[in-house]
């Protein structure tokens, strides 16, 4: 049997959309298949049917050599086959071990559940994996490497042939990516396989055996890591050559429009700093270095100490985020998928939302103007979504954090926050977004680019600030900028601020 599992001709549509037109994939046991496409492709709705999310209208499972039906997410876990989501699923009031052993806790004699027994077995999981923790630790008091590595513990202790993991890496920090790909290899080792989606092409690289490749819900290839080339795999999943990466304009860099002088507050030490109109200006720095934190200080979500905000050169007072968007700025969160968007709300009123006024003729909303409008930011940043007013809850990872681009694009703000734009955005819409990202800077925007990913710093931004504990610690000028410069500032081991 020289496949695990195999799945064949798998179909799915959604209203509106087809999903999955017949889709294969075959996993070999311990191996590490990576599923690679752009943003909607149908890489989660694959791994959902698998787990029992979805039913599949056509096609059929094959795991360990028998053809299978999984009705529900705990058949799967219990057949063998575990998801790990990007948004996690612990219980965060609960600890460690209880989130684990949860709904099937060890039972003593008298029926009640063994707690002794719940402790040691988790330990002996952290163990195996080397997670230096107490079984008893509350889940809220974690970082998401960490959780992450409990719902890995998790799938362990259910014996899983198939881990999946869907984009494990997006919120990690480099050495905790180190430790979550040593944690990968030993699973392999011992023969867990495991299915791993991740837009970070470079780690196909690192941590893959085969990948398949998926585009609009086809199924394009299956292919040994080691005779393909990222170029190569990139036009795979977009079906055309993406030449130039970082598709960066010089603006006209003209009047200082945001200036933050010696700002304070809980995470900031004595910010201060120039923006001008034209500008990008990044803003780089290790997980944790307080990037977030400006940003949400600048657009009154925490609130500041002492020190000072001018916009245009007039003091302004922003305790909120609307005295920020009257003030005209925009903030894109780093966490869009809760912080950026109404769930319930249709892709429409979430991109029109900031900026209803311009639909206003006298006081009735103007829709046709409004759908118009919408519709044009939706095929700019490309969403896929069969229309503007579906709902933002039915739209692939990718596709929502698109729809809280627009809506910052089509806002009339003034100065835009990006946090991390390009997260989980896949390859070929990554260049769309620096290409209006520079066309908005054209526009005569000012904008604020934070991002840890260090390319994308150097083949945007015209400035780079960093940041390390709470402080600036270093300028760059786009001429002089380097890794290896802002590296230094970011870990502190150097400074220079003037
Ligand atoms: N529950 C649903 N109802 C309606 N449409 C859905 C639903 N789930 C997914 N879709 C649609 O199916 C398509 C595939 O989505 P899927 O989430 O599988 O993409 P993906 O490859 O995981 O993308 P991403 O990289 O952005 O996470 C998208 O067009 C999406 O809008
Ligand atoms: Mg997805």
């Amino acid at each position: 049997m020289e496949y695990i599992l195999e799945m064949k001709n798998i179909s799915k549509q959604f209203p509106g959309v087809k999903a999955l037109n017949n889709v294969n994939l075959n996993i070999k046991k311990g191996e590490v298949h990576v599923l690679v496409g752009e943003n909607g492709a149908g890489k989660s709705t694959l791994m959902k049917i698998l787990n029992g999310v979805y039913s599949k209208d056509s096609g059929e499972i094959v795991f360990k050599g028998k053809q299978i039906q999984i009705r529900n997410p705990r058949e799967a876990q219990e057949a063998g086959i575990s998801i790990i989501y990007q948004e996690l699923n612990l219980i965060p009031k609960l600890s460690v071990a209880e989130n684990i052993f949860l709904g099937r806790e060890p039972l003593k004699k008298n029926g009640l559940i063994d707690w002794k027994m719940v402790y040691k077995e988790t330990e002996v999981l952290l163990k195996k994996l080397e997670i230096d923790l107490d079984p008893r630790t509350k889940i809220n008091k974690l970082g998401i490497a960490q959780q992450q590595m409990i719902e890995i513990a998790k799938a362990l202790s259910f014996k899983s042939d198939i881990i999946v993991m869907d984009e494990p890496t997006s919120a990690l920090t480099d050495k905790e990516i180190n430790k979550l790909f040593a944690v990968i290899r030993q699973l392999k080792e011992s023969g867990v396989a495991i299915i791993y989606i991740s837009h970070r092409l470079e780690e196909i690289k690192q941590i893959g055996d085969r990948l398949t490749v998926l585009r609009d819900g086809n199924y394009i290839g299956t292919y040994e890591v080691k005779d393909i080339d990222i170029d190569t795999i990139i036009q795979l999943m977009v079906g055309r050559k993406v030449d130039e990466k970082y598709p960066k304009e010089t603006a006209e860099i003209s009047d200082i429009v945001l200036e933050v002088r010696n700002l304070n507050n809980a995470k900031l030490k004595n910010i201060s700093f120039r923006l001008k109109k034209g500008e990008i200006l990044g803003l780089a720095g290790l997980m944790g270095a307080g990037r977030t934190e400006l940003a949400r200080a600048i657009f009154g979500v925490d609130p500041i100490n002492s020190g000072d905000i001018y916009i245009n050169g007039i003091k302004k007072n922003i305790s909120s985020p609307l005295d920020a968007i009257k003030n005209g700025i925009g903030l894109l969160p780093e966490d869009r998928r809760t912080q950026g968007l109404i769930q319930k709300m249709n892709v429409l009123e979430n991109i029109t939302l900031p900026n209803l006024n311009s639909f206003v003729d006298r006081i009735f909303i103007n829709k046709k103007r409004e759908i118009n409008k919408s519709i044009e930011f939706i095929e700019q940043v490309n969403i896929r979504t069969p229309s503007p007013l579906a709902k933002v809850r039915f739209l692939s990872g990718g596709n929502q954090q698109k729809v809280v681009l627009a809506k910052w694009l089509c806002a009339n703000v003034e100065i835009i926050i990006f946090d991390e734009p390009t997260r989980g955005i896949d390859v070929g819409a990554k260049v769309e977004i620096y290409k209006l990202i520079c066309n908005m800077a054209k526009r005569g925007k000012a904008i604020l680019l934070i991002s840890s990913e260090l390319p994308e710093v150097l083949g945007m931004c015209d400035r780079i600030l960093v940041m390390h504990e709470g402080e600036i610690t270093g300028e760059l000028s786009r001429q002089e900028a380097t890794q290896e410069k802002i590296l230094s500032y970011a870990t502190g081991r150097n400074k220079n601020v003037g």
